[in-house]
């Protein structure tokens, strides 16, 4: 290989690697989850952000989309009421897996405060959709 062709295939592999896992920032506040709705893929983390905006604030995974009661099936998609610092979850689930989740305290769930997080495959997501590369 020549000099060009090393650099060119260090390049390239670098930005396969980079582009392999994601963090996707979700912030935790306001009475909502910001954004509501997510694509990620395999492998990438959700950092959960807390707003500290003087509530307190949970992620419970629920059954379905809009619901304010918690899944019935075993799940790692879970949080402790708290009002501040980040939760990460990284996606270990296949591509086209939807999970939903809404927060428990208090009506915040029925005022709006729960997500979708859609798993896809790595070609349906363009590298700029997410977040900062780990
Ligand atoms: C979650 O990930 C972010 C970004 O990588 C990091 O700054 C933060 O400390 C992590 N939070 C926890 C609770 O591990």
């Amino acid at each position: 290989m020549s000099i060009t062709m090393k650099f060119l295939f260090l390049f390239v592999a670098c930005f396969v690697l980079a582009a392999y896992a994601d963090d996707v920032v979700i912030k935790v506040g306001n009475l909502k989850y910001d954004p509501q709705t997510v694509d990620v893929k395999n492998g990438d983390t959700l950092v959960f952000t807390w707003l500290s905006d003087g509530s307190q604030h949970d992620v419970i995974q629920s059954d379905s989309k809009g619901s304010c009661t918690a899944s019935t099936k075993l799940t790692s998609l879970k949080t402790e009421i708290k009002s501040s610092g980040t939760w990460n979850y990284t996606v270990t689930e296949a591509a086209n897996t939807k999970m939903w989740y809404f927060c428990s305290v208090a009506s915040h769930c029925e005022s709006g405060m729960y997500g979708t997080i859609n798993v896809v495959s790595d070609d349906d997501i363009p590298s700029t959709a997410t977040g900062g590369s780990v």
